[in-house]
C-alpha cells in the first residue's frame, strides 16, 4: 500500500509540521504542491490532502490538485489548519473528493499561527499551534487511516 500526503502551507509552515509529524518513520510521500502542483497519483493507493485555510477554504492549488490529479476511486483523507474557524474546507472537501469516486477516510484540522491581516496587530491568534499533543493527535488520526486502507 502506498501512501502520499499532498500539502500546501505557505503562512507559518503549521500545516507542513502537521503532515510532517504524520509521515514520520512511515513510508509516506510528502508532496508539495507549490514544487509540484499537479503530482503523479496513479502509484499511490491512499492519498492525503493538507491546506490551511485561506479565506474560509482549502486553497486553490489543492482543489485544482484534486480536480486534475486524484484518479478515480482511490482512498482519501483530509489534513487542515486554521487560525479561527475551518469556514467551509470540510464540506469542499467531501465535494470534491466525492466528484472524484474518492472514499474518504476521514479529516483531522487543528489550529495553526495566524498573523493574517489585522490579527498581526496583537500578536496573531493561535499562538503556539499547532501544539505538541495537536501533532500527536494527527499522528495518531493518520495512524487509524492506515489502519482502514
Ligand atoms: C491569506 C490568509 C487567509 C486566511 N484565512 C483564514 C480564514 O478564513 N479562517 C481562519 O481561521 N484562518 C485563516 N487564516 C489563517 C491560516 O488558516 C492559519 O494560520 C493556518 O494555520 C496557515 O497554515 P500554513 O502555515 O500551513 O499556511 C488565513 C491566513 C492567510 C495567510
Amino acid at each position: 500500500m502506498k501512501t502520499a500526503i499532498c500539502y500546501y502551507s505557505v503562512h507559518h509552515g503549521n500545516t507542513r509540521k502537521v503532515v510532517e509529524a504524520m509521515a514520520e518513520g512511515t513510508d509516506t510521500d510528502l508532496i508539495d504542491l507549490k514544487n509540484q502542483p499537479s503530482p503523479e497519483l496513479e502509484v499511490y493507493d491512499c492519498i492525503g490532502f493538507a491546506s490551511g485555510i485561506y479565506g474560509f477554504d482549502l486553497h486553490p492549488s489543492v482543489t485544482a490538485c484534486m480536480q486534475n490529479a486524484l484518479p478515480r476511486g482511490k482512498k482519501v483523507f483530509f489534513v487542515y489548519t486554521y487560525g479561527a474557524k475551518p469556514g467551509i474546507a470540510v464540506k469542499t472537501f467531501r465535494k470534491l473528493s466525492e466528484q472524484q469516486g474518492a472514499t474518504v477516510l476521514g479529516e483531522y484540522g487543528c489550529k495553526g499561527y495566524d498573523t493574517f491581516g489585522p490579527f498581526k496587530l496583537v500578536g496573531g491568534l493561535a499562538k503556539g499551534h499547532p501544539t505538541e499533543d495537536e501533532l500527536k493527535q494527527g499522528r495518531d488520526f493518520f495512524l487509524d487511516c492506515l489502519k482502514k486502507i
